[in-house]
């Protein structure tokens, strides 16, 4: 989703403004521009460009810009195509530039209003229209109260900073909706998406509230709440390594970061669990007093996330003998739902700037839900800031779109929440709590061992370079692995690729099947196996091209043809999280051998802030 960054200091801001671009890469985008005000003239200055960062690079190698106050932007189009024309900054009367994430729903109001007004349109964006309204207000006002003036027209949901050439010792940041922190450094202050864009330059950061407004100079930054009282925010010092968006030896952050889910399981587990229990420190919030009363779990997600909670669901009705939904965020927050009493909700999300989760969160809020509790790996995002109970994921920053780490450690944090409440329900006994931590102390190396399946896949993607479709088949707690794996493949791939339950098959997508289908099975040795073992029997019988990740090859010896990839989950309760790792490889490899961009797949956007 777009990215943003601002800065202002006493040096040349293009540098700064550049890197920022770069390192808000991941966020997904199609487009790029910079504004600055210029030195000696103080007149704005752009430089727009459709694709990536580094042809706005260029392009300012031709035509160098420089400027000691300036914003930049990434794109991911939403009104208007990706074009030089719709990039960002966008500017009214040479005066006013901006720079915008989110949807400004009543754009085509207040455009007719602006046209009436004599101001003309040079894009198809919603984001004009910020332009235009600060230009008019500032006519009456001074450049902040033109600012405040001009949200209090805009509905929707909106990150913005300004610039202004009749103001040139100033930007001002606004955040409703979508993310904004503001960087403090030396004689000079910066403003971003996330922190990850400003690492190279501060490790001390404010993350604007909902409804604030910054009115930022190089010697101070003040904010103003939503009832435009001067406020202070506190300061938090980050503990992220600059690094962090650094690719080290491998040549995609994807691959990198499926390496390291060793070391990000590792981590989410570190401190947390004894030899027989989770213990309290798991969670940020109220925790245990909130979870005693708990009878009911309601979880939401998107995408990745929401495989997760499907996860989760099977583990806490199994694990901890709890009722549990999982439903899609974006459905929930419009459904009349009905909510039990001592109801649990829970979302799930690696960003925590999810526009559909976050708004899940908000509405179960209002819904009289016991609690709500955050699953998330950005410490201090909106998801975080709001539920009641954190348990933060600790896997590090994840820079390819799709999403890999984040979902394996959302797995052990889910599966760490099941016991708690198994524990406090006395319905998971000591035994079993004591196997599952002895397994979960286990699943770094775990994790390890089955890494080594990278060759063994890398030489099965090719088979997969040609084909059009897949379908992915799982049962029980690995239906919703396959799901995952399928997500992975089509949005890595652009293979089209869907998942069932494999009991499924037989009811509709059989009728897909013929010999150049392949059909990916996640076949573990559990109580279902003999179930799926059935079901693969009828691809089989309709010549579908059968790839097994199972336990045993043996256990499949009465199949002629097939595929069979050896993954050994030691257990069957964590044996999802291992499942998981040989099916991203699959995606991954596929993605490589069709010479797709791995780590910012087409139209996709890391973090989703709009709806
Ligand atoms: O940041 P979140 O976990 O809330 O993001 C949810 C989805 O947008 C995300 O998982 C998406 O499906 C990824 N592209 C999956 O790889």
């Amino acid at each position: 989703m777009c990215g943003i960054v601002g800065a202002i200091s006493s040096e040349d801001v293009i540098p700064i403004l550049l890197e920022g671009l770069k390192r808000l890469e991941y966020r997904g985008y199609d487009s790029a521009g910079v504004a600055t005000l210029n030195c000696d003239t103080g007149d704005i200055q752009r430089l727009r460009t459709k694709g990536k960062v580094k042809e706005l690079e260029s392009e300012l190698i031709k035509h160098p810009m420089q400027g000691r106050i300036g914003i930049a932007h990434t794109r991911w189009a939403t009104h208007g195509i990706p074009s030089e024309g719709n990039a960002h900054p966008l500017i009214s009367g040479a005066n006013i530039a901006v720079v915008h994430n989110g949807i400004i729903e009543n754009h085509h109001e207040l455009k007719t209003e602006l046209l009436e007004k004599g101001y003309i349109f040079a894009s198809d964006t919603d984001t004009e229209v910020v332009a235009h309204l600060v230009y008019d207000y500032h006519k009456q006002h001074d450049f902040l109260a033109a600012v405040k003036l001009a949200i209090k027209r805009l509905e929707g949901a909106f990150a913005l900073v300004i610039i202004n050439r009749e103001a040139p010792d100033r930007l001002i940041a606004v955040r409703k909706g979508s993310p904004l922190v503001v960087g403090l450094g030396k004689n000079s202050h910066f403003i971003a998406s996330d922190t990850l864009a400003l690492l190279p330059v501060t490790d001390r950061f404010i993350f604007l509230e909902e409804g604030d407004v910054a009115d930022v100079s190089q010697e101070k930054v003040d904010v103003y709440d939503l009832s435009s009282a001067l406020v202070k925010r506190k300061i938090h010092t980050s503990g992220l390594d600059k690094n962090s968006v650094s690719r080290g030896n491998y040549r995609h952050f994807m691959l990198k970061e499926i390496f390291e889910q060793t070391i990000a399981a590792a981590h989410t587990l570190d401190g947390r669990i004894d030899h027989q229990h989770v213990l309290d420190n798991l969670f940020d919030g109220p925790s245990l007093h909130a979870l005693k009363k708990i009878q009911h779990v309601q979880i939401a997600a998107c995408g990745t996330s929401y495989h997760a909670g499907l996860v989760g669901r099977y583990w806490m009705e199994s694990l901890a003998g709890i009722s549990c939904q999982t439903e899609i965020a974006s459905e929930i927050r419009y459904r009349k739902a009905v909510v039990s009493p001592n109801s649990l909700f829970i979302v799930l999300s690696q960003s925590g700037e999810t526009a559909d989760t976050l708004a899940a969160l908000r509405q179960a809020k209002e819904l009289g839900y016991a609690a709500t509790l955050a699953i998330c790996n950005v410490p201090e995002s909106s998801l975080t800031r709001e539920a009641d109970i954190t348990i933060l994921t600790r896997a590090g920053a994840e820079i390819g779109v799709a999403s890999t780490k984040a979902f394996t450690t959302q797995l052990i944090a889910l599966l760490l929440l099941t016991m708690v409440l198994g524990a406090e329900r006395k319905f998971m006994g000591t035994s079993v709590a004591s196997n599952i931590l002895y397994q979960l102390r286990a699943l770094p190396s775990q994790i390890e061992r089955t890494l080594t399946l990278n060759t063994a896949i890398s030489e099965l993607a090719a088979r997969f370079v040609g084909k059009q479709h897949a379908l992915f088949l799982g049962r029980g707690v690995h239906y919703p692995i396959a799901l995952e794996g399928a997500l992975k493949l089509k949005e890595l791939s652009y293979i089209h690729a869907e998942a069932y339950p494999a009991g499924e098959l037989k009811h509709g997508p059989l009728a897909l099947v013929d010999h150049q289908m392949p059909v990916i099975a996640v076949a573990p040795s559990n109580t279902l196996l003999e179930k799926v073992k059935s079901n693969l029997q009828e691809v089989s019988a309709r010549g579908g091209e059968l790839i097994v990740f199972g336990d045993a090859s043996s256990y499949f010896q009465e199949f002629a043809d097939l595929t069979f990839i050896p993954v050994q989950a030691n257990d069957d309760v964590i044996s999802p999280i291992i499942y998981t790792i040989p099916l991203q490889l699959l995606a991954y490899h596929v993605a490589v051998l069709k010479g797709t961009d791995v780590d910012q797949p087409r139209n996709l956007a890391k973090s989703v802030t709009v709806e």
